[in-house]
């Protein structure tokens, strides 16, 4: 079958959706043609406080890159996420919670959902978090991860969620960067039955001497296993909620004061504080979740994400709450503790709408029918991809076998930067290709350029960039604007790069190839090979280390780790087991060199870069092709490599 088989919209769809094609075309047109007026339209999703002043205050210029969306209005976001529907839909289910464990499941209506946001928003004003503090959340999947953020956001504090499955170090890193006030954690998580131990992880991180700014921790009882407790630090959840009041106010905020902060690996240095602001992060989120989920108020929602990621801040928590949905929060992982878990949650709460990654279905459709045994699913509606490109036999079993064959899928491209869905089908608008996120959402303009920035033209394949701005972009990077320019607009002049790079069809559809840069993608999750290479070589009997991605069937690139010892250390088995463990202690399990390939020396030009180029290829079994090798200092290197070429085991 082509890759450029259309799949065309299943019956029922169009008929009840949202936005059909016509509407598409119209509504596309006049959001790139007069964005003013588009976004000052669309800016009505929201309640303001008070009503905006300019819609749109935006340049890619280098020397005065500015974006600003919606000034002079003034809002509150929790607010706007739970306060406004309870007028409406009070007992509606706001938070699905269902447990790794399938025995335990809880409901929280809005109306609880706005106690507990009030009770939360309460304690942390009394530990003296004021509007404009940063407060650290590292939390497993469960309501209070949301209820935190959704606190912070209505005393207008800023929030940095950090991934449960980062190490201690990592943890240390991002607390310091943003010095953040008080960490919320758990005392552990549960992911497949295992405890992740959180709490200790916030202990060991705060052990770190640069760590001074976090005078509190609050911990959230999971499972009754904290760790060491260290009185007038350590806080229960529990008792601080219990003692705070259910009334709370919330602050009025500007449209562009910051929300959050999102630490995200970049081609260099250390993760980047990725700035969102309020206003026009919120009607992006709401907009984007309305349009591109088709969303109808009946719908059970589930975004697999973990809150940790941009997935989780936009589709798991704010985009949903803002337009009243009903949001299933899952705590466990897709396959366990059968192959079926997935679709049995589908069943269970009868999921309308399935939002999850490639790296999923793919671990699913190795498992074969066994994923979807004693199920139904019928009850879905639109399934959504996020994370990675999807491969076109993973589109086609996700849209088959979970899907029945009846549900579009929304295929959707963005990145923690552009805070919202960039370019994805819409269910009722979009014929669909297995393995292309085809057209742009309203107001993002894409174009493809070639290495020198010339704009191609037609069916071509380039760097993707933005040419103008949308209202959920980020603002800046935290505490340094000048890296935000150089890493986003220097690569091509007046535009966003976004690092990836993608294919347009005849059709005008987009194909995204991935990155071009040096960021791996790992089973969805975002790596620097710069950040690996700098956590191999801060181990004492490591001298030099070169990190590629090579492509893998399930998680779609494995980490490639090419490490030189110092003179005289051996390469023992033992040496490459501490080498790994050192690694996830440094930044987490996620970073894990597969392989470790023990090289005597790496092949550098004359000038001592690496050729990365050379690296990657022979990381990846390919001996042809190699290229001109003769501007290597000493190229009998390749030759020495090229025989020790390890494989995954
Ligand atoms: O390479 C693209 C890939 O994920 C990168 C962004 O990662 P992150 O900021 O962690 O955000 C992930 C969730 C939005 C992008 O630069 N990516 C994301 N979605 C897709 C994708 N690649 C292809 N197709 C997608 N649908």
């Amino acid at each position: 079958m082509s890759h450029n088989y259309k799949h065309p919209i299943p019956p029922g769809i169009a008929e009840n959706a949202l936005i059909n094609a016509g509407q598409y075309t119209e509504m596309y047109q006049q959001s790139v043609e007069q964005p003013d007026i588009f976004w000052g339209q669309q800016g009505k999703i929201l309640d303001w406080i008070t009503p905006y002043q300019t819609v749109k205050n935006t340049s890619f210029v280098p020397g005065d890159i500015r974006i600003r969306w919606y000034e002079g209005g003034t809002l509150n976001l929790a607010a706007n996420c739970i306060d406004r529907h309870l007028a409406t839909h009070p007992d509606k289910i706001a938070i699905l919670w269902e447990g790794d464990d399938a025995s335990q499941s809880q409901q929280l209506t809005y109306r609880q959902l706005h106690e507990q946001v009030c009770r939360a928003a309460n304690m942390l004003t009394a530990l003296n978090v004021k509007k404009g503090d940063v407060v650290a959340i590292y939390m497993p999947m469960v309501p209070e991860a949301a209820i935190a953020m959704l606190a912070c956001a209505r005393i207008g504090a800023v929030h940095t969620v950090i991934f449960g499955g980062f190490s201690p170090d990592a943890v240390a890193g991002r607390i310091t960067d943003c010095a953040a006030k008080i960490v919320i954690t758990a005392d552990e998580g549960l992911r497949a039955g295992r405890p992740i131990p959180l709490k200790k992880n916030v202990d060991e991180a705060l052990k770190n001497p640069t760590v001074t700014s976090a005078e509190k921790v609050i911990v959230f009882r999971r499972t009754g296993t904290p760790g060491e407790w260290q009185d007038g630090r350590d806080l229960w959840w529990h008792e601080l909620m219990a003692s705070a009041g259910t009334e709370h106010t919330p602050v009025p905020v500007n449209a562009e004061d910051p929300l959050f902060i999102l630490y995200t690996s970049g081609s260099t240095g250390k993760p980047k504080g990725v700035l969102h602001t309020t206003g026009g992060y919120l009607v992006y989120a709401a907009t984007t979740f309305k349009y591109v989920f088709d969303y109808h108020p009946e719908d059970i929602y589930w975004c697999t994400a973990d809150v940790g990621w941009i997935t989780g801040h936009s589709y798991l928590v704010y985009g949903p709450l803002a337009c009243g949905a009903t949001t299933l929060i899952f705590e466990g992982v897709p396959n366990w503790p059968t192959p079926a878990r997935m679709a049995q949650v589908v069943d269970k709460h009868q999921v309308s709408i399935l939002y999850t990654a490639p790296t999923a279905i793919r671990a699913l459709m190795a498992e074969g029918d066994s994923a979807i045994a004693g199920t139904r699913r019928d009850s879905l509606r639109i399934l959504g991809s996020v994370g990675e490109p999807i491969n076109p036999e993973a589109w086609e079993w996700y849209y088959r076998t979970i899907g029945n064959s009846h549900c579009p899928i929304v295929d959707t491209w963005w990145q923690t930067e552009t805070g919202g869905l960039m370019i994805t089908p819409l269910p009722g608008a979009t014929e669909l290709k297995a393995g292309s996120a085809t057209r742009p959402f309203f107001g993002v303009q894409p174009a493809l350029l070639d290495n020198d920035g010339i704009t191609l033209e037609g069916a071509c394949e380039g760097n993707l960039v933005i040419t103008d701005s949308w209202p959920g972009q980020a603002r800046t990077l935290f505490g340094d604007h000048a890296r935000f320019e150089q890493t986003y607009f220097s690569a091509f002049r007046n535009c966003y790069f976004s690092g990836d790079g993608a294919r347009r069809d005849a059709d005008g559809d987009y194909w995204i190839t991935g990155r071009v840069d040096d960021v791996l993608n790992v089973s969805g999750h975002r790596l620097g090979t710069a950040e690996i290479e700098s956590a191999l070589v801060s181990h004492p009997k490591i001298a030099e280390a070169a990190v590629v991605g090579i492509p893998h069937a399930i998680k779609g690139q494995a980490i490639y780790a090419y490490v030189t010892l110092n003179a005289g250390e051996e390469p023992t088995p033992e040496l490459y087991t501490e080498v790994r463990h050192w690694v996830r202690k440094e930044i987490g399990p996620i970073a894990t060199p597969d392989v470790l390939h023990w090289a005597e020396m790496l092949p550098k030009t004359r000038s001592g870069k690496i050729m990365r180029r050379i690296l990657r290829k022979i990381a990846a079994g390919e001996t042809s092709g190699l290229g001109d090798t003769s501007t290597l200092a000493d190229p009998g290197v390749v030759e020495r490599l090229l025989e020790e070429q390890q494989t995954i085991n």
